[in-house]
C-alpha cells in the first residue's frame, strides 16, 4: 500500500457487562494481520460484503504498546523529522476510542497512544545529537456543539471560542486564539493533559458511563532545528478522540445530551461525506467546511499530513449494525491519498548564518585559484587553467577508486626521489601529489614540489 494513502487500523474491544447480560454473542472475528470479518447468524448476504482488510486488525486480545507501535509510532516519528502527522480514533460510543487513545494514565500496561507519545518524544529529543535542538509546544482543543473551545485557558476567564481559518492556499488551517504552551518534560505535558481533561465534557450514558460528548483534540507542534546545517523544521501532530456516533434509543440521551448527540452525529455524518467525496473520482466538491470537524481536520484528510485512523468497533451481535457501519468507514478512508511533505523552514537568523557559509567558500575558493594558478605558473607550462582543474579532479578519482595506502606511499617517495620520473604515474597524477593538491591525509613533510618534468612542462594560467 502507498504511503500516501490514510493507513487505517482496526481494533475489536472485548464484550462488555452490558453486551454480556443483552444475551450478544461475538459476531466478529479477526484474522492476523489484516482481515476482519462479521458473521452472520441466519444471513443470505455474501460473505464478501462483510469481510474488510485494513493495514492492521487487531483482535480483543490486543496490548496498548501494539497499538502504539504500529498505529502511532511511525507517525509520532515522521513530525520529529518535520512532517504533519494525525492519530484518530473513530467508532461507535463505548467501542474504546477514549481508552485506546488515553487509557488508564497511572498504568504502565493501560497507558494509552497520548501517554507513549509523549514517553517516546521526549526519548528522542533527550538521545538527540547537539547540534539539533527541539521546542515542543502543546494545546488541547474540543469540538463542542459544532463550537472549537480551548481547554487549557484558565477555567475563571470562560472558554473562549475558537476561529478557524486558512493561512492561503496549502499552507495549511489556523486556529486563531488557540493557546500554545511551551513544554520541556514529560510530566509538564501530563499536567496539561489532566488539565484538559477536567475542561473535556463528558456524560453518563446507557452505553458508557464516562461518555465523551465532544470530540478532543491534542496537537502537538515540533519545532526542530539544526544549528550546524541551519535547517529547521516544524511538524504537527493531531491525536484525535472523536466524540462516538450513537443511536439515541440506546444511549437514552435526552435534554441536552440528546442535543450533543445530534451534533455529534452530524459532524460523523459530514466526515464520512468528506470521506466519500474524496474517494469518489466523480466528486468535484469536498464538504470539509460542513462542520467544525472536517474544516480542522482538513490537512489530516486528503492534504498535507501523514494520517492513521483507528476504528474501533464492538464484537457483540448487540451491536452489529454499528459494527458494519463503522468497517465500512474504515474501508473507504483507506483509499484516501494524502500528499505529506516535510515543512521546512529557516528563519532569518538561519538565512544569514548561511549566505556567511556560502561567502566563506567563495573566498576560500579563490584562493585555492589564486594558489593554482600560482602553481600553474611556476610549472612555466601552456596548459589551460581548466586543464589543470580537469586534471586535478582525475587525479582524485583515481585515487579514490584505484590507489590503496601502500601504493600511494610508494609513489611520494619516488616523487621524492626523483620527481615521480619512471614510477609509471601520468603527468596529472604527479601533479597531485604537489601542493596545494596533496590529499592532508599524506604525509606532507615527504613531498616537496616536483620539478617539471617532460610531460608536465606545458602548463599556463587562463
Ligand atoms: N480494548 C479494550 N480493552 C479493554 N477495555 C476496553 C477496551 N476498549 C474499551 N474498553 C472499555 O470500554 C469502556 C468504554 O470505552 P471508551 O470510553 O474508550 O469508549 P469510547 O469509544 O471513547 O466511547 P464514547 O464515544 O462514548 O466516548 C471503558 O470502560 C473502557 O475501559
Ligand atoms: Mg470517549
Amino acid at each position: 500500500m502507498s504511503d500516501r494513502n490514510v493507513r487505517v487500523i482496526c481494533r475489536i474491544r472485548p464484550m462488555n457487562e452490558k453486551e454480556l447480560k443483552s444475551g450478544g454473542r461475538c459476531c466478529v472475528s479477526v484474522a492476523p494481520p489484516q482481515t476482519v470479518s462479521v458473521v452472520a447468524a441466519n444471513e443470505r448476504a455474501s460473505a464478501d460484503d462483510r469481510t474488510f482488510i485494513f493495514d492492521r486488525a487487531f483482535s480483543e486480545n490486543s496490548t496498548q504498546q501494539e497499538l502504539f507501535e504500529v498505529a502511532a509510532k511511525p507517525v509520532v516519528d515522521s513530525v520529529l523529522e518535520g512532517f504533519n502527522g494525525t492519530v484518530f480514533a473513530y467508532g461507535q460510543t463505548s467501542s474504546g476510542k477514549t481508552h485506546t487513545m488515553e487509557g488508564v494514565a497511572d498504568d504502565t500496561e493501560l497507558r494509552g497512544i497520548i501517554p507513549r507519545m509523549v514517553q517516546h518524544v521526549f526519548d528522542v529529543v533527550g538521545a538527540a545529537d547537539k547540534h539539533i535542538q527541539y521546542t515542543l509546544k502543546v494545546s488541547i482543543f474540543e469540538i463542542y456543539m459544532e463550537k472549537v473551545r480551548d481547554l487549557l485557558t484558565a477555567a475563571t476567564s470562560g472558554i473562549p471560542d475558537i476561529r478557524i481559518s486558512e493561512e492561503g492556499k496549502g499552507k495549511g488551517i489556523v486556529l486563531k486564539g488557540l493557546s500554545e504552551h511551551a513544554v520541556a518534560t514529560g510530566e509538564e505535558v501530563w499536567a496539561l493533559m489532566v488539565r484538559g481533561r477536567e475542561n473535556r465534557s463528558v456524560a453518563v450514558t446507557n452505553m458508557n458511563a464516562h461518555s465523551s460528548r465532544s470530540h478532543m483534540l491534542f496537537c502537538l507542534t515540533v519545532h526542530k532545528r539544526d544549528i550546524r546545517e541551519f535547517k529547521s523544521s516544524v511538524g504537527k501532530l493531531y491525536l484525535v478522540d472523536l466524540a462516538g456516533s450513537e443511536r439515541v434509543q440506546k444511549s437514552g440521551a435526552e435534554g441536552t445530551t440528546l442535543d450533543e448527540a445530534k451534533k455529534i452525529n452530524l459532524s460523523l455524518l459530514t466526515l464520512g461525506n468528506v470521506i466519500n467525496a474524496l474517494t469518489d473520482a466523480s466528486s468535484r466538491h469536498v464538504p470539509y467546511r460542513d462542520s467544525k470537524l472536517t474544516r480542522v481536520l482538513q490537512d489530516s484528510l486528503g492534504g498535507n499530513a501523514k494520517t492513521t485512523l483507528i476504528i474501533t468497533a464492538s464484537p457483540s451481535t448487540y451491536n452489529e449494525a454499528e459494527t458494519l457501519s463503522t468497517l465500512r468507514f474504515g474501508q473507504r478512508a483507506r483509499a484516501i491519498k494524502n500528499d505529506a511533505r516535510v515543512n521546512q523552514e529557516y528563519t532569518v537568523e538561519e538565512l544569514k548564518a548561511l549566505l556567511a557559509k556560502a561567502e566563506k567558500t567563495i573566498a576560500r575558493q579563490a584562493r585555492e585559484i589564486e594558489e593554482l594558478e600560482r602553481l600553474v605558473k611556476r610549472l612555466g607550462g601552456t596548459k589551460r587553467l581548466s586543464q589543470v582543474r580537469d586534471a586535478v579532479a582525475m587525479a582524485t578519482a583515481d585515487s579514490d577508486t584505484s590507489e590503496d595506502g601502500a601504493t600511494k606511499a610508494t609513489r611520494h617517495a619516488a616523487v621524492a626521489a626523483g620527481g615521480g620520473k619512471g614510477t609509471g604515474m601520468r603527468w596529472y597524477q604527479r601533479l597531485w601529489l604537489c601542493p596545494p593538491f596533496a590529499p592532508l591525509s599524506t604525509k606532507r613533510d615527504e613531498l616537496r614540489v616536483v620539478p617539471v618534468t617532460s610531460d608536465a612542462s606545458s602548463y599556463t594560467a587562463e
